[in-house]
């Protein structure tokens, strides 16, 4: 089985942890005959395995889970402790998500194929998944990542360009200065290699933009962006808002809400906190409460507004409409 055999139609619903991705849109996307994907990142084994259960009794179609491959705690404690002061939050602690809790439970109740972001996942744990009969997908932003992940048995590589909304899939989280791919170039060097079927993501919004990237050899379009304002996805009403709203006029990366670069609109916040360091999840964890806050308070200025470059062209169709846009 391989990545191919999990694609009626070539567009992958994109997970997106945090509140969008639900398990209706991943339902939603199986139906249309896209390959959904839960977010299991920021959920523990036990949420994980009820979003598993949920998706399956709502679709026979084939599905994957996503986790984030854990970094490092932040090795400069000061800056950390300087930047969340500035903010006037409580301190942020490190964690890796029960990464290991939930390898295991896809070890025991397999899921057709599982998916990696912020690394390269160990090999015992690629090994295992392939003996339990997932496909294995890993992230990579780079050429190098590529070489590294299809070292470590990735099945496929989501070619991931600077375009896209949301976390950069990075393996390290450090300013690299010339590994800013955009998409159709990675693509175009991925699908060189011939060895690994290749998704691409990165504000791809339209059909064109799907033949585009089939055309430089890619087996999918992976979304992300252009789901965000479906009913079926769990954004927050503000920020599906924001995302309709002309007031908002580009996208930018960030670690300022998470510590890990992002793309999203550019808003106060954002433009406020340019110098945020690097320290993820701690930042995340220790901004949440701050951006519960906004959201409650209905100020999407100190929101995170994930975002990829396409966002204009976002629409609040059903997902399977969207589906169906992307394949016409
Ligand atoms: C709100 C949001 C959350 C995301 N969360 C994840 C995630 O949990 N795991 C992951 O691998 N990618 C995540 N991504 C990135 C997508 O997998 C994909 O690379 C990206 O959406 C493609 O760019 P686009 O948004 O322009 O379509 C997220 C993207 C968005 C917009």
């Amino acid at each position: 089985m391989g990545i191919q055999d999990l694609l009626p139609r070539p567009v992958v619903v994109a997970p997106m942890a945090g509140g969008p991705t639900t398990v209706q849109l991943v339902v939603a996307g199986a139906r249309a005959g896209a390959l959904g994907f839960l977010a299991a990142a920021y959920q523990g084994p036990a949420a994980m395995r009820a979003d598993i259960a949920a998706v399956r009794a709502g679709t026979h179609g084939p599905f994957g889970v996503n986790l984030f491959v854990p970094g490092e705690p932040s090795d400069d404690q000061a800056a950390l402790a300087r930047y969340l002061d500035s903010l006037g939050v409580l301190p942020g602690s490190w964690d890796d998500h029960e990464f290991g809790g939930k390898v295991e439970a896809l070890i025991a109740d397999p899921v057709p194929a599982v998916s990696f972001t912020f690394g390269c996942p160990p090999r015992d744990v690629v090994a295992a998944l392939h003996a339990a009969g997932s496909v294995v997908v890993m992230t990579v932003t780079s050429p190098d990542e590529a070489q590294v992940a299809v070292a470590a048995g990735a099945d496929a590589l989501c070619a991931q360009g600077i375009e896209a909304g949301a976390h950069r899939g990075t393996f390290v989280n450090v300013d690299q200065p010339g590994q800013d791919y955009g998409l159709l170039a990675l693509v175009d060097a991925l699908t060189s290699r011939r060895d690994v079927p290749v998704i691409a993501a990165g504000g791809i919004m339209t059909a064109r933009g799907v033949r585009a990237v089939l055309g430089l050899g890619a087996v999918a379009a992976q979304c992300g962006t252009a789901f965000l304002r479906c009913p079926e996805s769990g954004a927050h009403p503000l920020y599906k808002a924001a995302l309709a709203d002309p007031a908002y006029q580009a996208t930018a990366l960030t670690r300022a809400f998470s510590g890990r670069p992002a793309r999203g609109l550019v808003n106060e916040f954002m433009l406020a906190h340019a110098d945020a360091p690097a320290a993820f999840p701690e930042i995340n964890n220790a901004t949440r409460a701050l951006r519960a806050a906004a959201a409650a308070a209905g100020d999407a200025s100190r929101m995170s507004l994930w975002a990829g470059q396409g966002w204009r062209q976002a629409t609040g169709r059903p997902a399977a409409e969207v589906v169906e846009s992307l394949c016409r």
